[in-house]
């Protein structure tokens, strides 16, 4: 992916650990404002960074109108913030389906139920068409919903934050040139 590769190893898990990092994704509002929300990283690659939700979200109507977003994720007791900018395009149907079979059995029913209409009813009704969903759909058996959609961020600029209590934070920024290469600079934390 970049010079950032390695470090990133051991930043990030593996795709196929259950706990995904929790990352601020800023895309950029349709009234032009900045617009930042937390999502889960699904995936990275040498491609990119990937992120699922629903193609009827927000950020998606935002990602469609200006292909570009940025998220940043700190582990402060690690003195490590990372932060990544980029291009975004829609993540392809394989991963897509991979992804959701290894979301929690939670999360793939909200994929099915969390809409505009179900956020509007009562409590209780909510509770029953959860339950009711679930008891119809054992864990295992849930495939994607037609409005699982997955963003892929392309970097165009990673940054690595590296704090430490004994002296100033420093900064590593990558950035892709024209040709291809990655630049590297230092900057103060
Ligand atoms: C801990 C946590 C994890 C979340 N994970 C996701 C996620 O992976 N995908 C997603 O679309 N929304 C996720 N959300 C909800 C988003 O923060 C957001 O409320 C929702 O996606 C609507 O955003 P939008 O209107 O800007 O599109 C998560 C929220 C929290 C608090």
């Amino acid at each position: 992916m970049g010079p950032f590769h390695d470090e990133l190893l051991d930043w990030l898990p593996g795709n196929d650990e259950p706990i995904r990092p929790l990352v601020a994704l800023s895309t950029i509002g349709l009234d032009g404002y900045p617009d930042v929300r937390h999502v889960l990283l699904s995936e990275w690659s040498e491609e990119g960074f990937s992120f699922h939700t629903d193609s009827r979200s927000r950020k998606i109507a935002e990602l469609t109108a200006t292909p570009r977003a940025s998220f940043t994720v700190a582990w402060p007791e690690l003195g490590r913030q990372l932060t990544v900018t980029g291009d975004t395009e829609p993540a392809d149907d394989v991963s897509n389906a991979r992804v959701y079979a290894h979301r929690a059995p939670y999360l793939q029913v909200l994929a099915h139920l969390n809409d505009p209409a179900f956020s509007q009813l009562a409590l209780d009704d909510r509770l029953t068409r959860w339950a009711d969903f679930t008891t119809a759909h054992r864990p295992g058996t849930l495939t994607p919903p037609e409005t699982w959609a997955g963003i892929l961020l392309r970097p165009r600029r990673v940054t690595l934050w590296h704090g430490r209590p004994d002296t100033a934070s420093q900064r590593t920024e990558y950035s892709l040139e024209k040709g291809g290469t990655w630049s590297t600079v230092i900057l103060p934390g």
